[in-house]
């Protein structure tokens, strides 16, 4: 039977998404921008079988128990909607280094969404697969696109997708994202649970997520101006924001370790010699350098000299997700 293969990149927030208005549908309080990266990708095959179950194989091990059911109810979300029965056999690799904080759910259930509505017959338009996308995680919707991503909350099911900022997906401005994996230690709280209990107890969120509105509209017009210093200013501020959210929750909790700081204050210290470099955190310790393009070689060495035992990725703006074959 024919085989349904897709490409989908991981995304990295300057804007984040950080809490659900609806949890069943994955509706957020905010609007949220990312950069969609060209180095980390999920590669999904799906193949229509006639079995009673679908299967899921990732990185070449068969998975059973959460990993699978994780697979089959986003399955049976993309069925529901589409009105298919077809059962599949997915295949998936990720080459997202694991535990490197880069999101490799977004660029899984992106690729997931392409090859699975592939493999049940339908070409759907990008749009919808945003919006599939966002029910297995919210990111995900984003990483439909290439470049600069913008997801609109919207208000329901139907409103809340992703969108490009420009519409050929193509980014003018020079930058570079290096991620520095301070530690492969796994995060001790999911971004699912980090949302939730941020939401229900933080006296902090309802001012993130105001604040979001005015970093969104500062930051869409630096990307314009092609002011990278702005939008490096912008994307540090919200993700400290966002963090300051987990320090006022209750429990509280924070995804910073020591090296996270250690990273940062070298960070600082190459801005205080003159290097144009930001960061931004998302719900892990590792910490991505948002640089210039053509200079990202020369603050990748800089940083190495001064996080010796620190592994560094440096990656590009990337393109959106698509199928790269359908074999039979
Ligand atoms: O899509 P999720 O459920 O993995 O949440 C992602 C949340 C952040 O990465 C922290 C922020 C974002 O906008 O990607």
């Amino acid at each position: 039977m024919q085989t349904y293969t897709a490409i989908a990149h991981t995304n990295i927030a300057l804007i984040k998404y950080w809490g659900k208005k609806d949890d069943k549908f994955i509706i957020p309080f905010n609007n949220s921008l990312s950069l969609t990266l060209d180095r980390f990708y999920t590669k999904t095959s799906a193949q229509p079988i006639t079995a009673a179950t679908d299967s899921f194989v990732l990185d070449g091990q068969a998975q059973s128990g959460a990993a699978l059911s994780k697979v089959t109810s986003f399955l049976d979300i993309l069925r529901a909607e589409t009105g298919s029965t077809q059962r599949l056999a997915i295949n998936s690799t990720n080459h997202v280094p694991t535990a490197a904080g880069l999101a490799s759910s977004a660029s899984g259930f992106a690729a997931l969404t392409l090859a699975s509505c592939a493999a049940f017959g339908l070409q759907l338009p990008r749009r919808t697969l945003s919006r599939l996308a966002r029910r297995g995680s919210g990111s995900a919707c984003r990483s439909i696109y290439g470049g600069f991503v913008e997801w609109k909350k919207g208000q329901d099911d139907l409103t809340s997708f992703a969108t490009p900022l420009a519409a050929n997906e193509q980014v003018d401005l020079d930058i570079a994202m290096i991620a520095l994996v301070v530690s492969a230690q796994a995060k001790k709280v999911t971004s699912r649970q980090g949302m939730a209990t941020t939401v229900a107890t933080s006296p902090f969120y309802p001012a993130f997520v105001k604040s979001c509105e005015t970093d969104l509209l500062a930051i869409k017009q630096a990307i314009d101006a092609q002011d990278l210093e702005k939008v490096g200013q912008i994307a540090e501020s919200n993700a400290l924001k966002m963090h300051a959210t987990n320090l006022g929750a209750t429990p509280p909790f924070s995804y910073f370790l020591p090296e996270t700081l250690v990273a940062i204050a070298a960070i600082q210290q190459l801005r205080a010699k003159g290097f144009l470099c930001y960061f931004t955190m998302d719900a892990g310790p590792n910490v991505k350098v948002i640089c210039r393009g053509q200079e990202a070689l020369k603050i990748q060495a800089e940083l190495q000299a001064l996080l010796p035992n620190t592994e560094m990725l440096l990656a590009y703006p990337g393109p959106g997700a698509k199928i790269v074959n359908s074999e039979s």
